[in-house]
């Protein structure tokens, strides 16, 4: 991942800095792109894994859409040079600011999830002479088996409409003039690694597009959302993540009438594994049982290990000589401002660079500047000056 030249290259730069690699990030999006035109697939990238111009940039030039969570997410789209129709706009709690935004650019599609918020979308919409094209976002109680805190397809979660909900949901639609009804849209959960879940996602989907069916409600597609995982343990092996395997399974087992499309919404999948994060040692100190190695990124950089006890690889770029164990940690004010412990590595001392691996997907982005802390930069493997 690394090579000589390219470390020897990252001494002169400050740090921490998250560095992308492009060719990777191309790479995965080439899969992507080549299965969705394969199978006539719609993918919105979720670009609140991401959003840096740059990867904004290459998800472009790739022919992806974008799935937004906040009006300035669908504007930051816009003024990226998505068009409209590619934008659909998701949230539990869009406020109605954000919702006129989202109008005045006419946008492919809102989410929904309840029918509160349909009423509050088709008061907006009529108040600006539109219509909100709306899907509509069921929860299937089915269990991502991932982290407690990225599961979202459960019934005690916040998030979608219940099954149950159905009947009611679609008078308010029948009600109200300025919302069209156009698609379905389902999210399990982020960073799902055992894909027989999405498995149960397709039967759960094929039973609740029967209940649209049975009525002769027109439903153009159905969106399964996203959440595919990535292979935080072994970055260099599962560099681009089993996405043709991901999608065959809908295309095996969600029954599609002809006609209807199916719309994706992956992020991590896409970026995860282009990032690191390029951190220095400031300090190492011994403790009884370790070595703490004190690095200049903390959790304002990459907040995943003290959130949800995330595991990021971590490597030694220029450390040398006899492996020692160490609890890699931040200079945060907090204990939970720890990447690693008791690991073994090379000797690392003061100065040396260490990568903390797969940080495309949710590190840039929930950053933050706690303790005052300035913001990273951002460098990209274009970078002339990063050319090895
Ligand atoms: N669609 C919806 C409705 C979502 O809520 C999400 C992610 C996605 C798509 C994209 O999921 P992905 O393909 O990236 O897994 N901060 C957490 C992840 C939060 C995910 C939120 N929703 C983390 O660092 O693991």
């Amino acid at each position: 991942m690394f090579s000589e030249g390219l470390i020897n290259s990252f001494r002169g730069l400050e740090t921490p800095f998250y560095y992308y690699d492009m060719s990777l990030l191309d790479r995965t999006l080439g899969v992507v792109k080549d299965a969705a035109i394969e199978h006539g697939y719609h993918v919105h990238y979720a670009m609140k894994a991401n959003c840096n111009a740059e990867i904004l940039k290459a998800v472009k030039a790739a022919g992806l859409g974008v799935d937004a969570v906040s009006g300035n997410e669908v504007q930051l789209a816009i003024d990226s040079g998505f068009g409209p129709d590619q934008v659909v706009f998701a949230g539990v709690g869009k406020s109605d600011r954000e919702i006129s935004l989202a109008l005045g650019h006419k946008i492919f599609c809102f989410n929904c999830e309840s029918a509160q918020e349909l009423t509050v979308i088709n008061n907006l919409a009529k108040a600006q002479g539109t219509i909100a094209g709306v899907a509509l976002r069921i929860n299937p109680n089915v269990d991502p088996k991932t982290h407690k805190f990225i599961t979202t397809g459960l019934e005690e979660n916040k998030f979608g409409i219940n099954p149950w909900e159905l009947d009611e949901v679609m008078n308010t639609i029948r009600g109200s003039d300025h919302v069209r009804l156009k698609g379905l849209h389902f999210h399990i959960g982020s960073q799902v690694v055992d894909t027989s879940r999405y498995q149960l996602l397709c039967e759960k989907v094929n039973e609740i597009q029967n209940w649209f069916d049975d009525r002769d409600i027109s439903i153009e597609f159905v969106n399964v959302g996203g959440g595919l995982g990535i292979d935080y343990n072994r970055p260099d092996v599962h560099a681009i993540p089993e996405l043709r395997t991901y999608f065959d399974i809908f295309k095996s087992h969600l029954n599609l009438p002809s006609g209807r499309q199916l719309h994706f919404e992956l992020g991590r999948s896409i970026v995860g594994q282009c990032g690191s994060i390029i951190s220095r040692v400031l300090y190492t100190k011994q403790a009884r049982k370790t070595t703490f190695a004190i690095i200049d990124a903390g959790m304002t950089e990459l907040i995943r290990p003290a959130l949800y006890q995330a595991y990021h690889q971590i490597d030694n770029l220029t450390g040398e000589g006899a492996e020692d164990t160490y609890d890699i940690v931040g200079p945060i004010c907090e204990t939970s401002d720890a990447f690693l412990r008791g690991i073994h590595m090379s000797k690392l001392e003061r100065g040396d660079l260490v990568a903390i691996r797969s940080t495309g997907a949710y590190a840039e982005v929930m950053a933050s500047q706690y303790n005052l802390r300035d913001k990273a930069k951002s460098y990209f493997s274009s970078n002339e000056f990063l050319r090895d």
